[in-house]
């Protein structure tokens, strides 16, 4: 296994979207970021230098991070921020995960320009369990603000309104020619006739689900979110943020040039929906005819999402925990708070002078401010996070029909679950129609985990749990939970550390929809978190020592 060296320098750079030049935060100057292309069992370290006037992190989605939960980057919960000026190594092993990953800011709405893929080869010397494809390529789908994308968020926070939504939805930075100023720096993805083509797509969308289709061509998808899948063949990919698909593309149609689209999936009901398209050609060599256009699902057309999601099934044999030690019911909220009357505060501007609020279990989750939940634990610093994350909703209700005013108003706190090593777990994670039904991607960190089902409604522990796969479930790192509807997901809890499960659309996990796992070491060698790095950001507490 070899080790990669990266530098990554984080800095404010000229770029030129929808006729106007900004000055966005990137990695290298590249936008998206720098692609890490690797084997399993490599080791990545790359040095993080934040040149840029926000603080920041950089998570490494999906790597499992074994024992190594200081390099897993969300801020506040594995580490501090890097501040301005400063730096911080992350170094880490891919072990036992191949297809594809990708990187993020993990602080504030960075990641909107803070992103690049993560390719994960089989180890050397061996070979995908499929063909050998001709070609790579990477479709890395996302979503461009013209306001910086930091003021969009801190203008939502000073208002308590829903942030702005994005002008432009990008395949590989790039909106494509049906925006206006973009047509000429639309992508293009060569093909040669009669070969086939692996493309690798991530959806990096800040707060989209989306769309995914190539015009005229079959793909058949062969792993998700790093762990491969029993192939499968479909017109339409819908992907959550945060998750990833690897498809075979045969280019066997008549030589020309075809679109590859993505639009918004927006299911829920009363959410802002964009009904633009991004767009990228797949050119078959030397044609020159005007690209023909896919059609895509409705924005709502739930039925398309609905059979795609249910579609995966594992093509390694799952190990599929059977004895659960905790069996977790776990319910996302959206909601309001009301605000003191009278005095309409200024974050009170959402409707009737109430501010936007999310969480799990009626909990808003609340980062800790200047130490991280993983040093807190680490070092047994009390008074940073509570250990009472319950288990089950605090009251149990129709959780997708019409709701009661009295669930808007969760509480807040930074309260987590506690996990010993290796006990299994499952998580029913349960839609609700709090204040409005919304879609969920649900992202866990430093796990994958299996999706045993999943459906529309309330999950009844009656009837649904003999509609559990555990045969061949799916294993993934984020689920797209569908809109007032459930997931059953399972997990062993065989890496230490401090993880959190949040939804991956920004603006949910700004409100507080999110919870972490506090996992304790395990005896042996491996199951014990290894010691922080020297250089780990830490700051508010006392300077690291060795004495950790
Ligand atoms: Cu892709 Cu917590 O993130």
């Amino acid at each position: 296994a070899k080790t990669h060296n990266h530098d990554f320098v984080v800095q404010a750079t000229k770029v030129k979207r929808l006729c106007e030049t900004h000055n966005s935060i990137t990695v290298n100057g590249q936008f998206p970021g720098p692609t890490l292309e690797v084997n399993d069992g490599d080791t990545l370290v790359i040095h993080v230098t934040n040149k840029a006037r926000y603080n920041v992190t950089i998570h490494w989605h999906g790597v499992r991070q074994l024992t190594t939960a200081w390099a897993d980057g969300p801020e506040f919960i594995t580490q501090c921020p890097i501040r301005p000026g400063g730096s911080y190594t992350y170094r880490f092993t891919i072990s036992g995960q191949q297809g594809t990953l990708w990187w993020h800011a993990h602080s504030s709405w960075l990641r909107a320009t803070v992103y690049g893929a993560i390719i994960i080869h089989p180890q050397e010397g061996y070979s995908y369990p499929f063909p050998k494809p001709d070609h790579e390529s990477l479709i890395t789908l996302g979503e461009w603000w013209d306001a910086n994308p930091i003021d969009v968020v801190r203008e939502a926070t000073r208002t308590g309104a829903a942030p702005n939504v994005s002008d432009a939805y990008t395949i590989n930075g790039q909106p494509g020619d049906l925006y206006k100023c973009s047509s000429k720096d639309t992508i293009k993805v060569p093909v040669n006739p009669g070969e086939t083509s692996l493309i690798r797509v991530i959806n990096a969308a800040l707060n989209q689900q989306l769309f995914f289709t190539i015009a005229n061509h079959k793909l058949t998808v062969v792993g998700a979110d790093a762990s491969y899948v029993k192939p499968f063949t479909t017109k339409v990919l819908m992907l959550g943020p945060g998750q990833t698909t690897d498809v075979l593309m045969k280019a066997d149609q008549p030589t020309g040039r075809y679109y590859i689209a993505a639009r918004a999936y927006a299911s829920a009901q009363g959410a802002p929906f964009d009904n633009t398209t991004t767009t990228a050609i797949l050119e078959y060599k030397s044609a020159t005819s005007k690209p023909i256009m896919p059609p895509l699902p409705a924005y709502n057309d739930t039925a398309t999402a609905t059979a795609f999601t249910t579609s995966f099934r594992s093509l390694r044999k799952p190990i599929v925990p059977t004895e659960i030690d905790h069996n977790l019911f776990i319910t996302m909220g959206l909601g309001i708070n009301q605000c003191p009357p009278k005095t309409r505060a200024r974050n009170c501007q959402a409707p009737n002078g109430t501010r936007f609020t999310a969480s799990m279990n009626n909990v808003s989750f609340v980062l800790p401010s200047n130490i991280s939940i993983l040093q807190a634990h680490h070092q047994g610093i009390p008074g940073v996070f509570t250990t009472d994350f319950p288990a089950k909703p605090p009251v149990t209700f129709d959780y997708t029909g019409n709701v009661s005013r009295s669930l808007w108003q969760p509480t807040r706190g930074t309260k987590v679950y506690k996990l010993k090593y290796g006990s299994s777990v499952q998580i029913v994670l349960q839609g609700t129609n709090i204040f409005t039904a919304e879609n969920h991607p649900i992202h866990l960190h430093g796990y994958d985990f299996y999706i045993l089902a999943e459906g529309f409604g309330n999950f009844n522990p009656k009837t649904d749990t003999a509609k559990f796969n555990l045969v061949d479930p799916p294993l993934r790192n984020t689920v797209s939970l569908p809109v007032k509807g459930w997931a059953v997901i399972r997990f062993v809890a065989d890496n230490p550390g401090t993880w959190i499960m949040h939804c991956h659309l920004d603006v949910h996990i700004g409100w507080g929809l999110a919870t972490v796992f506090v996992v304790e070491d395990g005896p042996g060698p491996m199951q014990k978190l290894e010691q922080p790095p020297p250089d780990l950001p830490v700051h508010g507490v006392r300077q690291l020592t060795t004495a950790w």
